[in-house]
């Protein structure tokens, strides 16, 4: 009779584990996580996470050229791995769940069917992948960029932070990498035929919907460009106002240029922010010479996109003529959207049906590693609701109950997926 009751993962370990990994990064009590790629805190949680999968799980992990972290489960047979997971990293002050409750998921669903004696078809992988959010070298998504081939050695070699004084490759070293052999790090679809990345929703749409799940259709494009405002430092008390070339001023200006051009598209599937301004030399009685800020738009179909920056560059060159200023310009990121793959959209959906779960289907409005593999592979994501929307802030949070389902679901997808894929 045992046999016939569903497998489930273990909600109490879950729970120890989210916990046990949020204590690496955390700032103090009521505040939240800082665990940038390469901090000292990356490193303790990667040696956590690395602990407990070669003791807990008896598996041997393997750091990739991008100290990428994988473990795997061999298969029965000679197929395609399926792979699970997301990445440890937070942004600064950032929450408990983004990113690692995918990875800890991941490891649930191993570990689970490692104890259940479960034999699976194709090899299972958990991964966690480096720097996926916003860091010091100005990189996001590093990990599944360099695993899909689109940061190479080249790219890196040189890779300074944005202060110019820590060598990207120094870091990666620190870490178990080794900025040389990038190509090593690369995926294929022969060996990785499936991607399934759970992650917090991050916004309100299942909690307004009252669910737990949901099953992103889509994963929306990221285009940031790098703008340096150039005016004049001078004396903030004998310069006259005519006489003043504020880089500061001026930038404001762009910024409401930018922040008008995408309210002015009316959709809810465009959004823009500025959350990174340098003032030099930042003094309070020197008039601003110098200013650097990321421009970020996120758009889930591409015209939006062209449509604002054209309306930005006519605004920048007129700002930038008007007030004397120089205005550079540089696209550091430009990702399209990215659709996910509908037969593990699907095999989601029956996960979570399997113990009795409705799911929407939504737009991811958050970057993530998954929409990286779906050039290269199958990919999928399943949100997790989250409480009031709130993300990349200490308030993220997302109920356990609502967690254990998403691992549950991650596991009869899992399932299904070793049943149905060739
Ligand atoms: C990833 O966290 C993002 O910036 O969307
Ligand atoms: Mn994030
Ligand atoms: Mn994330």
């Amino acid at each position: 009779m045992d046999n016939l009751k569903p497998v489930r993962v273990n909600r109490n370990r879950l729970e120890t584990n989210l916990q046990a990994l949020a204590v690496y990064g955390h700032n103090g009590p009521s505040k939240g996580i800082t665990r940038p790629f390469g901090s000292q805190a990356d490193k303790e949680a990667r040696a956590w996470l690395s602990t407990l999968w070669s003791r807990h799980l008896e598996l041997q992990v393997h750091t990739d050229p991008i100290a990428n972290l994988w473990v795997t489960i061999e298969g029965k047979e000679n197929l395609p791995a399926i792979v699970v997971g997301s990445h440890h990293d937070t942004v600064t002050n950032g929450g408990m769940y983004d990113g690692a409750m995918g990875v800890l998921l991941a490891t649930e669903v191993l570990q689970t069917i490692q104890e259940h004696g479960i034999q699976l078809r194709h090899p299972l992988k958990a991964v966690s992948f480096s720097g996926e959010e916003p860091n010091s070298f100005n990189v996001s998504t590093l990990g599944s960029k360099v695993a899909t081939g689109k940061l190479s050695t080249e790219d890196l070699f040189e890779k300074r932070d944005n202060k110019g004084t820590v060598l990207f490759r120094e870091t990666l070293h620190e870490l178990g990498g080794d900025v040389g052999l990038l190509t090593n790090a690369i995926i294929t679809n022969q060996e990785i035929g499936a991607f399934l990345e759970c992650h917090i929703e991050q916004g309100k749409k299942l909690e307004s919907k009252g669910l737990s799940l949901g099953v992103v259709t889509k994963i929306i494009g990221i285009y940031r460009e790098k703008i340096i405002v150039i005016g004049e430092a001078n004396h903030a008390g004998t310069t006259l106002m005519h006489h003043r070339y504020d880089a500061l001023t001026a930038a404001s200006e762009l910024l409401l240029v930018a922040e008008k051009a995408i309210v002015a598209c009316k959709s809810d599937e465009v959004v823009g922010t500025v959350g990174y301004l340098q003032v030099e030399p930042n003094s309070t009685n020197i008039i601003p010479g110098q200013v650097e800020f990321i421009l970020e738009i996120r758009a889930v179909d591409s015209p939006y996109k062209e449509r604002i920056i054209k309306e930005i560059t006519k605004g920048f060159n007129e700002v930038a003529a008007r007030r004397k200023v120089e205005v550079q310009r540089e696209v550091i990121l430009d990702q399209a959207p990215k659709p996910m793959n509908a037969e593990l959209m699907q095999a989601l959906e029956h996960g979570a049906n399997q113990i009795g779960e409705q799911v929407a289907r939504l737009i991811s409005m958050a970057g993530h590693d998954a929409a990286n593999v779906s050039d290269v592979t199958r990919s999928a994501m399943l949100f997790v609701s989250s409480v009031n929307g709130k993300s990349h802030c200490p308030d993220e949070f997302s109920r356990i109950e609502d967690i254990a389902k998403a691992g549950n679901a991650l596991l009869e997808a899992v399932l299904y997926l070793d049943r149905k894929l060739d």
